[in-house]
C-alpha cells in the first residue's frame, strides 16, 4: 500500500533510493479476491477466485557478504540479516513472509546467497486481497530471477533454467506453478503461523485476465471460466482483520473438528443431509462451521453451472447467499461488511455482493454491470458515509494474469 500523501514510486526507483544504485533483477506477483467459497479451501473443497492489477513488486540485486536487507514502500524500518541466521524479528513481522519463503526454499534444495531488495506494493493492506500471499509469490520468483532454480513435485531440479540472450528466464512452467504455491502456503503454515489454505498462493500463480478460475482444493486442480460484461468493485470497509490474531485458524479447527466427529477425511466428503442427520455428533459451533462449508462448496458447484450458462443474475444470487451464510453460520463478518452488503443489494446494477477471504473485516466483492459502475460507486460512497460517518473509497478491479 502507497502510504498516503506519499508519491507513487516503482520498486525499481525504492531500490535506488534505498540502496543508490539500479537493481538487476525485478519480480510481481498480483493479489487476488475470493469470487466464493468462503473457507472452503482448507476443507479439501471449492471456491472462485481471480487475480487482480493490484501487486507486490520487488526489485533486488545479488550482494556478496552472505546478508539479505529489505526495504518495503509501506513500513518504514529495514530488516537485514545473514543468510546463514533466518529467523522472526518482532520489530518486522512483514519480513517474515519473505524469511518464509526462503526458508521453504532452502528446505526443497534451492541453493541462495545474500541480496539486496525494495519491496513496493500496491495492494492495501487487510482489505482482503491477500498482500501476504502476493508478498510470498513474489519473493519466491525475485529468488529465481536472482538464483535460477526449477522446482517440481520432489523439490529443486538437478537443471536450473537457463537465460535467453537478453538475460530473461523461461517463464515459469505449469508444471512449477503448483510445487510453488505449495510452497509459499507452508510458509505462511510454518513460519508465519496462519493455516491458511492454497486459495490466495494459487490464485497469485494462475490468474488468467478476465477469466474466474475453478479451484478444486481436493483434487488441487485449477480451470478458467470467462467472466465477462460486468465490473468487480471492492468496498474495504477499513476495519483491520488479523489473522495471525488466531480467529481464523479457530474456524479451522472447529471444522477438523467436526469432519473428524462425522468420521469424514474432510467436509467436502459431507453432504448436508448427513451433516443435518448426524448434527447430535457436533458442538452447536461445529455444526454451524460445517453447515456454512458444506452449503458453501454446493453453491460453488451452482455458481459454476451459472456461469457457464451465462446467467450472472444468477451467479450473483449465490453471492449474495454466500455472504448471509457467512455472516450468520461461519459468523466471520462485521457490522460493516454487513452494511456494505445490503447497501450494494439496494442498488440494481449489483449483481451480487459478499464478504471476500478471511473475515472479522476486510472487504466486500461486487458484480456490478459495467455500464452503471460509476452511479454504484457513487450510490455505495454517500449511503456509507451517511450511515456510519466514514468514507469509503470502492475500487474497480481488473482481472489479469497470474505472476511468472
Ligand atoms: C484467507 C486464507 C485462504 C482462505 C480464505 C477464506 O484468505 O488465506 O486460504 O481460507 O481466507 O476463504
Amino acid at each position: 500500500m502507497k502510504g498516503a500523501g506519499m508519491p507513487e514510486v516503482s520498486a525499481t526507483e525504492l531500490f535506488r533510493r534505498g540502496f543508490n544504485f539500479t537493481p538487476t533483477r525485478v519480480a510481481r506477483a498480483p493479489g487476488r479476491l475470493e469470487v466464493l467459497g468462503n473457507h472452503t479451501d482448507y476443507n479439501e473443497g471449492l471456491v472462485m477466485s481471480v487475480a487482480v492489477d493490484r501487486y507486490i513488486e520487488i526489485a533486488a540485486s545479488p550482494r556478496t557478504d552472505g546478508r539479505i536487507e529489505l526495504v518495503s514502500s509501506v513500513f518504514p524500518q529495514r530488516e537485514l540479516f545473514a543468510v546463514t541466521d533466518i529467523r522472526r524479528n518482532p520489530e518486522a513481522p512483514w519480513a517474515d513472509y519473505v524469511k518464509g519463503v526462503l526458508l521453504e526454499l532452502r528446505r526443497k534444495g534451492v541453493h541462495f546467497s545474500g541480496f539486496s531488495a525494495a519491496i513496493d506494493s500496491s495492494i492495501p493492506l487487510g482489505a482482503g486481497m491477500s498482500s501476504s500471499a502476493a508478498l510470498e509469490v513474489a519473493t519466491a520468483l525475485v529468488v529465481r530471477e536472482l538464483y535460477p532454480y526449477a522446482l517440481n513435485e520432489q523439490g529443486a531440479a538437478d537443471v536450473p533454467p537457463t537465460r535467453d540472450r537478453q538475460g530473461r528466464l523461461p517463464v515459469l512452467g505449469v508444471k512449477e506453478r503448483l510445487p510453488l504455491a505449495r510452497l509459499c502456503q507452508a510458509a505462511e503454515n510454518r513460519f508465519v503461523g496462519v493455516n491458511c489454505g492454497l486459495l490466495d498462493q494459487i490464485s497469485s500463480l494462475f490468474g488468467k485476465a478476465h477469466h474466474v478460475l475453478s479451484i478444486d482444493c481436493r483434487f488441487q486442480t485449477v480451470a478458467h471460466a470467462p467472466l465477462v460484461g460486468e465490473a468487480i468493485v471492492v468496498c474495504n470497509t477499513g476495519v483491520k482483520h488479523a489473522l495471525v490474531g488466531g480467529e481464523y485458524n479457530a474456524l479451522r479447527e472447529h471444522c477438523e473438528s467436526a469432519a473428524r466427529a462425522l468420521q469424514a477425511k474432510s467436509l467436502r466428503s459431507v453432504e448436508m443431509s448427513y451433516l443435518k442427520a448426524n448434527k447430535h455428533r457436533l458442538s452447536p459451533r461445529e455444526y454451524e462451521c460445517a453447515y456454512h462449508v458444506v452449503g458453501e462448496i454446493q453453491r460453488v458447484v451452482y455458481a459454476e453451472r451459472a456461469l457457464r450458462e451465462d446467467d450472472h443474475r444468477q451467479f450473483g444470487q449465490y453471492l449474495f447467499q454466500s455472504h448471509e451464510s457467512s455472516r450468520d453460520f461461519l459468523r466471520n463478518s462485521c457490522p460493516e461488511l454487513d452494511l456494505l452488503v445490503d447497501l450494494a443489494r439496494q442498488h440494481r446494477a449489483c449483481l451480487g455482493s459478499r464478504l471476500t477471504g478471511g473475515g472479522f473485516g476486510g472487504a466486500t466483492i461486487s458484480l456490478v454491470a459495467y455500464h452503471e459502475v460509476e452511479a454504484f460507486i457513487a450510490h455505495m460512497s454517500s449511503a456509507y458515509e451517511q450511515r456510519t460517518g466514514r468514507q469509503l473509497e470502492p475500487v474497480v478491479c481488473q482481472v489479469v494474469d497470474g505472476a511468472g
